[in-house]
Order: structure tokens, then sequence, then C-alpha cells
């Protein structure tokens, strides 16, 4: 095909990030960023800013085709960008992506893929149509793309270290950004400048964040999900105005229903704190350790260690593939194992936030949705701070999570 159109709606770090790999993709150097969409206009200003500097013979982007506000998505939908990449806040995934299947793109679309199960299934219906459709689509989990873990877990789905037993992952880390409310902002503004804090945007970091690890989880179960979950997590330090009303710290069992394997899941972002991105799986002959972003090993009963040391990062070779995709005509469709993955985590939000054990069939089924009822910047968003600034949080044993 002629020059590849690019539209990027959600201008911030990923977003960028996600168009540079777009551009330096190794299918084709024939690819230019030609539409952008924010919610805010210095995101687009700064993007527009950073593309025409860097990449200037790969941008073209006239004021017609750059949108701002709440609604931008579908505004970029309109014009003839070819694939859109979604890199927006995780909340308003479920309605870009419907949006962007019935637009006829392909599609990059960031994880998760939602943070409720209203939104899941509205993005797995859509998913359907664009399989039908031969739209590609490409969920950015990164982990998948990399060489030591699709290597490793192919050689773990042949048997190399037996039958699994039990699986561990941690996503542990400090903390995060904070977008402190300024004067003059409505509460819809300061709850989608700080989207990381509050569920109806981010889902909570085991969603938003732990996601990576959970899809390695299922990925080793050769992409089965769990069939139950029980966990408990809290909000111990991270008790601010700033800090919205997620919990900084999670921990789940899963249950698998073969042979009811579990999976062990921790994620924490408390500053000062032992930390770890990675994932673990224990087999009756072997086991493997995966750091995310570095070593693999694979160590099989009576041999000597396989050892993987990261190669290509996988936001780069994802869209290697994307665009070849693109390029030659093939179909590539991974949205069903994102949207598993997403869901796996929503599971064990809702074992946290209720201290309950929560099957996958009800937390799947569950009408529980948090979009706002109206969105608009002077609607309200739901969550609502008390006298000093204060979100509450979700109470085990009290909060309905589903
Ligand atoms: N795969 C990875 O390794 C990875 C890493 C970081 C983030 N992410 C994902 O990328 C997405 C974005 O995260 P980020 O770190 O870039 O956050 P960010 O805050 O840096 O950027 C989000 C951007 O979206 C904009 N935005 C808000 N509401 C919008 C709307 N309705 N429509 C369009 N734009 C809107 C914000 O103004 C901001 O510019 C999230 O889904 C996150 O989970 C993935």
């Amino acid at each position: 095909m002629s020059t590849i159109k690019i539209g990027l709606v959600g201008c911030g770090g990923r977003g960028r990030g996600a168009a540079q790999n777009a551009l330096k993709n190794t299918a084709t150097k024939d690819v230019k960023l030609t539409a952008v969409a924010d919610a805010f206009q210095d995101s687009v200003d700064g993007t527009v800013k950073l593309f025409s500097d860097q990449y200037p013979h790969q941008t073209d982007l006239p004021k017609e085709r750059q949108f701002v506000g709440l609604d931008c998505c579908e505004q970029l939908l309109k014009t003839d960008v070819d694939v859109v990449l979604l890199c927006e806040p995780p909340g308003f995934r479920p309605r870009d992506f419907v949006a962007a299947v019935d637009s006829g793109k392909h599609i990059f679309a960031e994880k998760p893929v939602a943070v409720d199960s209203p939104g899941v299934r509205r993005f797995l219906v859509a998913n359907t149509k664009a399989k039908n459709n031969k739209q590609i689509v490409l969920v950015g989990h990164h982990l998948r793309f990399e060489k030591k873990h699709y290597e490793s877990i192919k050689m773990i789905h042949e048997g190399a270290i037996g039958d699994l037993l039990r699986i561990r992952i941690f996503f542990d880390t400090g903390y995060l950004w904070t977008r402190p409310r300024l004067e003059g902002q409505t509460e819809m503004e300061h709850q989608i400048r700080n989207w990381y804090y509050f569920n109806w945007l981010s889902g909570d970091h085991i969603v938003e964040q732990h996601v990576h690890d959970i899809d390695v989880m299922n990925w080793f179960m050769k992409d089965q999900h769990p069939i139950e979950a029980n966990g408990m997590g809290g909000r111990q330090v991270r008790i601010a105005p700033q800090f919205g009303e997620i919990f900084d710290h999670h921990s789940v069992e899963y249950v698998f229903g073969e042979r009811e394997v579990r999976g062990y899941s921790d994620c924490r972002q408390i500053n000062g704190c032992w930390g770890s991105f990675s994932e673990h799986a224990y087999g009756t002959k072997g086991y493997i350790n995966m750091d995310g972003h570095g070593t693999v090993v694979l160590k099989q009963e009576g041999k000597d260690p396989i050892i993987w040391k990261r190669e290509a990062d996988g936001h780069q070779t994802e869209m290697d593939i994307l665009f070849d995709a693109i390029q030659n005509g093939k179909e590539w469709n991974n949205g069903d194992i994102g949207a598993d993955a997403t869901m796996t985590a929503i599971l064990g939000r809702m074992a946290t936030y209720s201290g309950k054990v929560v099957k996958w069939e009800e937390a799947f089924h569950s009408e529980l949705d948090l979009f706002p009822k109206t969105l608009a910047w002077d609607a309200d968003p739901g969550p609502k701070p008390n006298a000093q600034g204060i979100y509450p949080c979700a109470k085990a044993g009290i909060t309905k999570a589903w």
C-alpha cells in the first residue's frame, strides 16, 4: 500500500513512545503521523512539536488534524488514517475501541483493554467484528513480543519443566507520578488529568500495571484464564488527596481449573520497599524465573540452566509486527487474549476489594459499570473527596466489588 497514515489517541508518555516505535518500524519506512487527539490542548501541542522537530519527514499534522476534547477520538476516526494507536487512559478504551472498529481502521490498543466487566464484554464483541472484517488488532502486551519470553514459554508449553504446579508473579515498585489538583479545575478535569488514581479511568494498578505479569501467568497456562480468585490488599501509606481512591498493594491467589494450579500475584506501589517486575513458574521437572525487562532462566531437572538475555524491546517488535501485517496484508489479532488478561486483573481487584472468593463467571457477567453516567467537563465523574480532599477507597468485607 502507499504511505501508511497513523492517528494517535492519547498523546502522553506511552502514546508518544508508541508513535515513535510506529515510525521506526522495520517493515516499512513509508509511514507518517497524520493525526493526533487528546483530551487536553497542551498534550497535543507538545506532541506536535516533538514529532515536527524529531521526525519532520514522517510528520504531517496541520491544525485540522489535531483534535482536543473528550470526543477527540471520534473526531480523529473521521480522518483518512489507516491505523489508530489507542493510548488514552484505559477507562476510555472500550468506547474508543468500539468506534475504531466501526470506522474500519487497523488498531493498536494499549493494555489494559478496559477497567470493568461491561467494558471487557464491549471490547470482545467489537473484537469479533474486527476479526470478521480482517482489521488488525494488536494489544500492547509487549512481553509477548520479547524473544526471551516467547522462546522460553514455548519450551514450557512443550513440557520442558513438566506439569505446572504453581506460578508467582510480581509488579512491586515505588510511587508513580501524581498530578495534584490545580485551582480552577472541575472535578472531571482533575480526575482525567490525575487518571491513574481513579478506578473508572485506570482500574487500579493491579489492572493498569500488573496486567503485564497477569497476562504472562495466563500465557504459562496456555492462554487459559483462572476460574476464581481470592485476595487481600489496601491503602497503607499512599493516603493523600493526590492518590485518589486506589490501593497501594494487592495480593491475590488465582485458581486455574486444570489440576487446580495456583497463581500467586503481588503488586505494590510503595516507596522504600523491595521491588520486582517478574514472573516465575514451577513444574514437576523444573522451574523458570523471568525478569520482566532482564534475564530469563529456565532450569530443567538434571540439566544446566538455559539463560536468555533481553534482546529487542517488545514495544518496538510489536510495532514491527503490526506494520508488517498492514503492509503485507497479513491477519493479526490478539484482542481476545488481551481481554482475558484485563478480565483476570479485574477479577483480582474484585477479590481484594471485597475480601471474598470471586468466581470468574460472576465477575465476567458483572454489571458494575464504572464509567460516569455523563461525560462532560462539568459533569460528576463519581468518586467524591471528603472535606480534607481524601477519596474513600474500597473496604474488604463491605465493598460490593462486582
Ligand atoms: N505497554 C506498556 O509498557 C505501557 C507503559 C505505560 C503505559 N501504558 C498504557 O498506555 C496508556 C497511557 O498511559 P501513559 O503512561 O501514556 O499515560 P499519560 O498520562 O502519560 O498519557 C495519557 C494521555 O491521554 C490523554 N487523555 C486523557 N483522556 C483522554 C481521552 N478521553 N481521549 C484521548 N486522550 C486522553 C491525557 O491527556 C494524556 O496526554 C495506558 O493504558 C497505560 O496503561 C502501557
